[in-house]
C-alpha cells in the first residue's frame, strides 16, 4: 500500500528499508487517545467554519470513535508503511468512509498534529506523576507524628554535624517534592499551548478557528507563530528536565537509605518485600529497589541530555530529526513513575532502628556547635568561641567522653564563662531542644511544620 503522504510528484515507492528506518508507529501509538480527540476536535472546527458538512463531522467523529475502540482492545493493525499513528488512524478513517475521511486532513499537517498529541500526552503524564509526588508526600508525612521522638545526626560532608528531629529529615524531602510539584506545575503552562492549526510552517489560507479547537481540547491558549511553533520542542526539554530534578531527589534519597540500612550505620530497615537476596551468600538483604531507583536516575538525566543534543542544530522550522523527541520523552516518565511507585511504599514502610540510633547518638559531638552559640549568647566573639570550644572537644576526645560528660573546671579552664548551666544545652536531646530559628529543628519548629503540610500536602 502506498503511504498517503506520497503525492503525485513520488514516481517510485519507498524503499522498505527506509521504512524500517523512519518507522515512529512502533512508539508514538501510545499516543492514540490523544491524536483521536485532536482529529475529533478539528473536524468539529472544520465543521463549524464551513468547511465540512455536519454529516462530514458525524461520519468522522462515528468512524474515529470505532477506530479507537478497536485500538483499545488491540484489534488494530499496524503496518509498517504507514509510519506513524498519525497514518495509521487516517488512513483507517479514508479505508471506511473514502472522500469524507480525505477531508480530515484540511488545514492541518502532521507537523502540527504531532505536537498537539504530544502536548496532551504530557499533560496527562505531568498530572499523573504530580499525584504521586503527592503520594510520596504523603508517605514521609505519615511518619513524622511516630518519629517525633527519634533524633537523628544531621550529616554535611557525610561527618556528623548537628542533631536533628527524625521528621525534621522526613519534611526536607516533602519539600523537595514539592518544588517539584511547582516545577511541574509551572511547565505545564508551557506545554498546554495549542498548536493546531499552524499547519506544516506558515499556516493556511483557510478560514479555520483556532481558538476553538484550543479550548474544546482543554488548552490554556494558542501558540502565536507558526515558524516557532513548528520547530518548538522547548516543552519536551522543559519537562525532560523537570523529571530529571524528580529523579535527582529520588536518587539521593535512595543513596541515603542504602547509607543507612548497612551494618555500618544501621539507621533504618527497608520493608523486605523490597529487597533481594543474594544466590551465594545467605544472610544477603539488599536494597536492590533503592539502588535501581539510583541506577535508572542516569537514564532520565541521559534522555534529557539527548534531547538537549536532538534539538540544538536544528533550523527553522520542523525537522524529521524531532521524531527522536519521543522515545527518551517516554522513558523518562515510564522510569520516574516506576521510581515514584516504589519509593512510596518503602517510605511508608521503613522502620527506624530506635536503639541503634540512640546508643550511637552522643558520638561525633553533635552537640559542640550549640555549646559554641552558648558562648556567643553569653558575649564571646563567634570565631573566639568556636576556637574554644574546638579546644574543649578536642580535649574530650582525647579523654574518649562527650562533651556533657567533661568535668565543668576543665571546660571553664578554656571559658570562664562555662558553669553548671551549660549542662542544659549539652547532651543531643538538649541541644536539639536549645534551637529556635525559623526553619530549624526546634521542636517547635518542627510541630509548625508538620501542621502546615498536615494542611497542605496535595495542594497546588
Ligand atoms: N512521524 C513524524 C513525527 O513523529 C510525523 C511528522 C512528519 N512530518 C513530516 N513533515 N514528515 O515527527
Amino acid at each position: 500500500m502506498k503511504s498517503p503522504s506520497r503525492s503525485g510528484v513520488f514516481q517510485a515507492g519507498t524503499d522498505q528499508r527506509l521504512e524500517a528506518f523512519a518507522e515512529s508507529i512502533s512508539f508514538d501509538r501510545r499516543m492514540y487517545q490523544q491524536d483521536i480527540r485532536g482529529s475529533i476536535a478539528h473536524a468539529r472546527m472544520l465543521q463549524s467554519v464551513g468547511l465540512i458538512t455536519s454529516d462530514d463531522f458525524q461520519q468522522i467523529q462515528d468512524t474515529l470513535v470505532e477506530i479507537q475502540a478497536e485500538l483499545d482492545s488491540g484489534d488494530f493493525p499496524i503496518r509498517m508503511e504507514l509510519e506513524d499513528i498519525h497514518m495509521h488512524i487516517e488512513q483507517a478513517l479514508i479505508d471506511r468512509i473514502g472522500d469524507v475521511g480525505r477531508k480530515l486532513h484540511t488545514a492541518r499537517s502532521r507537523n502540527d498534529q504531532v505536537s498537539t498529541d504530544v502536548r496532551m500526552w504530557i499533560r496527562e503524564s505531568l498530572d499523573a506523576i504530580d499525584g504521586m509526588l503527592i503520594d510520596l508526600q504523603k508517605a514521609f508525612l505519615s511518619r513524622c507524628e511516630a518519629d517525633l521522638d527519634v533524633i537523628l545526626p544531621a550529616y554535611t560532608h557525610l561527618q556528623r554535624a548537628q542533631p536533628v528531629l527524625a521528621p525534621h529529615y522526613w519534611l526536607a524531602y516533602i519539600e523537595k517534592f514539592q518544588r517539584d510539584r511547582e516545577r511541574i506545575a509551572d511547565c505545564r503552562h508551557r506545554v498546554n499551548q495549542c498548536p493546531l492549526g499552524v499547519a506544516a510552517v506558515a499556516g493556511t489560507t483557510l478560514p479555520i478557528d483556532r481558538e476553538q479547537t484550543a479550548h474544546s481540547l482543554g488548552f490554556e491558549g494558542i501558540t502565536a507563530n507558526s515558524l516557532d511553533t513548528s520547530s518548538d520542542r522547548d516543552f519536551i526539554l522543559e519537562t525532560a528536565f523537570v523529571l530529571s530534578v524528580i529523579a535527582s531527589h529520588l536518587s539521593g534519597w535512595a543513596e541515603e537509605w542504602i547509607l543507612w540500612s548497612t551494618v555500618e550505620f544501621n539507621f533504618i530497615k527497608i520493608p523486605q518485600a523490597f529487597c533481594t537476596g543474594s544466590s551465594i551468600m545467605p544472610q544477603k538483604v539488599n536494597p536492590d529497589t533503592l539502588e535501581l531507583t539510583r541506577g535508572k536516575s542516569a537514564r532520565v538525566m541521559g534522555n534529557l541530555q539527548t534531547l538537549m543534543l536532538l534539538i540544538k542544530n536544528l533550523p527553522l522550522a520542523y525537522n524529521r530529526d524531532l521524531q527522536e523527541d519521543k522515545p527518551p520523552l517516554f522513558d523518562s516518565f515510564d522510569t520516574v513513575a516506576a521510581m515514584l511507585g516504589l519509593a512510596a511504599p518503602i517510605v511508608a514502610g521503613s522502620v527506624l532502628q530506635r536503639d541503634v540510633i540512640a546508643s550511637r547518638l552522643e558520638e561525633g559531638y553533635l552537640d559542640a556547635t550549640t555549646l559554641m552559640e552558648w558562648l556567643i549568647a553569653k558575649g564571646v566573639p563567634q570565631r573566639k568561641a568556636h576556637h574554644v570550644v574546638g579546644a574543649i572537644v578536642g580535649e574530650a576526645m582525647e579523654r574518649k567522653v562527650p562533651l556533657s560528660e567533661l568535668p565543668i573546671e576543665t571546660m571553664a579552664a578554656h571559658a570562664p564563662e562555662i558553669d553548671a548551666s551549660i549542662l542544659d544545652v549539652l547532651g543531643t536531646r538538649n541541644a536539639v531542644a536549645a534551637f529556635v530559628s525559623y526553619g530549624s529543628t526546634a521542636p517547635h519548629q518542627v510541630r509548625r511544620q508538620i501542621d502546615r503540610w498536615n494542611g497542605r500536602v496535595g495542594l497546588p
